[in-house]
C-alpha cells in the first residue's frame, strides 16, 4: 500500500472532545486529489505497536494544498484518539494511506439529503464543498450534543442558511427520521454518517417509506474497539501471533509481517475478509451474513475468544 508522509501544520480544539488536524506534504507539494466522502488511514506509532484508524477527509477536495480531519476523543479508545488528542503536536509527521472513497456522492441524484450524527459531520464538509462547486441542490440535517459534538455548527450556519437543519439533543430537539423521507423531489438520494443506531433507523424508515435501497447511502464510525487479548494460529505456517487488547487482529497481523488487504478498517467494506478453520469469533462487522460468519471473519474489527487459539486459513 503506497503511503503519504505528512506533517501536522495546524491543530484546532473545536469542542472539549473534538480536535481538527491539518496535514501538509513533507516536501511542500500538493497532496494527491480525492473526491468528497474519501477517507485516509492514519498510522499512529506507540510503545511497541502501531494503530491504524480511518478518518474522513473534511477539507475541500478542490484544494489539495492540505488535508483536514477531525477526531473525537473516544471514551473506549484503543489509544488512537488519545494519541491524536494528547500527544500529536504541530510540526510532528505522520504516515497516511492514499485517500480512498467508500462513501461517494451519487452522480445521478437530483437532490441530496445529508444526515450527520455528531462527528459524522466530517465527510459532509467535503460533500458540501463539492455540491456547492457543482451547484447541486442539497439539505443538511445535523444532530449533536450542544457544546460537545457540535464542532462545525457556527461555520455551517453561516455557509448554509436555510439548507441547515440542526438538532441539539441536550435541548430536547430530535431528528424526525420519518420526515426525512417525505415530500422529497423525485431522484433524491439520502446519505447518513453517525452512530449505528441512527443508520439502522434511517435504513428501516427508508424501506418503510418505499425508497429503493440504492438511494440510501451510509457510513458508520470506523474505529475498531478494544477487547480482550487472544491468540491466533496461522494454518499454513503454524505461526502463533498474540493479539493484545488495544490492537485489532488486522493490526497484529500487519505488525507480524502478514499482509491482509484492507480499506475501511471498520468492518463495512469486505476487503479484509479472511477464512478461519477453528475457534470462537466475536464478529463485530457490518458486512457478513450470519451464514458467512460460520467460516469467514473481518480481522479489522472482529476478535477471537480467550480459551483457545483462533485458527486462520493464512
Ligand atoms: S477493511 Fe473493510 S471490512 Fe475490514
Amino acid at each position: 500500500m503506497s503511503q503519504l508522509e505528512v506533517k501536522v501544520a495546524r491543530i484546532r480544539q473545536l469542542t472539549p472532545v473534538i480536535r481538527e488536524f491539518t496535514f501538509e506534504a513533507l516536501d511542500g507539494r500538493r497532496l494527491p486529489g480525492f473526491s468528497a466522502g474519501s477517507h485516509v488511514v492514519v498510522e499512529m506509532p506507540g510503545a511497541g505497536r502501531t494503530l491504524r484508524n480511518a478518518y474522513s477527509l473534511l477539507s475541500d477536495p478542490a484544494d489539495t494544498r492540505h488535508y483536514r480531519i477531525a477526531v473525537r476523543l473516544q471514551d473506549a479508545s484503543r489509544g488512537g484518539s488519545r494519541y491524536l488528542h494528547h500527544e500529536l503536536a504541530v510540526g510532528d509527521w505522520l504516515r497516511l494511506s492514499m485517500p480512498h472513497n467508500l462513501f461517494p456522492l451519487s452522480s445521478l441524484a437530483r437532490h441530496h439529503v445529508l444526515v450527520a450524527g455528531g462527528i459524522g459531520i466530517t465527510p459532509f464538509l467535503a460533500y458540501i464543498a463539492e455540491l456547492k462547486a457543482r451547484g447541486e441542490s442539497f439539505e443538511l440535517h445535523y444532530a449533536y450534543r450542544g457544546g460537545l459534538t457540535d464542532a462545525y455548527l457556527g461555520e455551517l450556519r453561516e455557509r448554509l442558511g436555510d439548507a441547515l437543519h440542526s438538532y441539539n439533543s441536550l435541548a430536547g430537539e430530535r431528528l424526525d427520521v420519518t420526515a426525512l423521507f417525505t415530500g422529497k423531489p423525485l431522484g433524491t438520494h439520502l446519505y447518513a454518517c453517525g452512530p449505528q443506531n441512527l443508520l439502522d433507523a434511517l435504513h428501516a424508515q427508508g424501506q418503510a417509506s418505499g425508497w429503493p435501497a440504492e438511494r440510501i447511502h451510509s457510513e458508520a464510525f470506523a474505529a475498531p474497539e478494544p477487547g480482550l487479548p487472544f491468540v491466533v494460529e496461522l494454518a499454513q505456517s503454524g505461526r502463533r501471533i498474540e493479539v493484545p487488547a488495544e490492537l485489532s487482529l488486522l493490526e497484529a497481523l500487519e505488525q507480524a509481517g502478514v499482509e491482509v488487504p484492507s480499506l475501511c478498517r471498520g468492518g463495512v467494506c469486505g476487503q479484509c475478509e479472511t477464512r478461519y478453520l477453528a475457534g470462537e469469533v466475536e464478529h463485530r462487522d457490518h458486512f457478513l451474513s450470519p451464514d458467512e460468519r460460520a467460516a469467514l471473519l473481518m480481522p479489522c474489527v472482529s476478535r477471537g475468544g480467550c480459551d483457545r487459539p483462533l485458527l486462520l486459513d493464512l
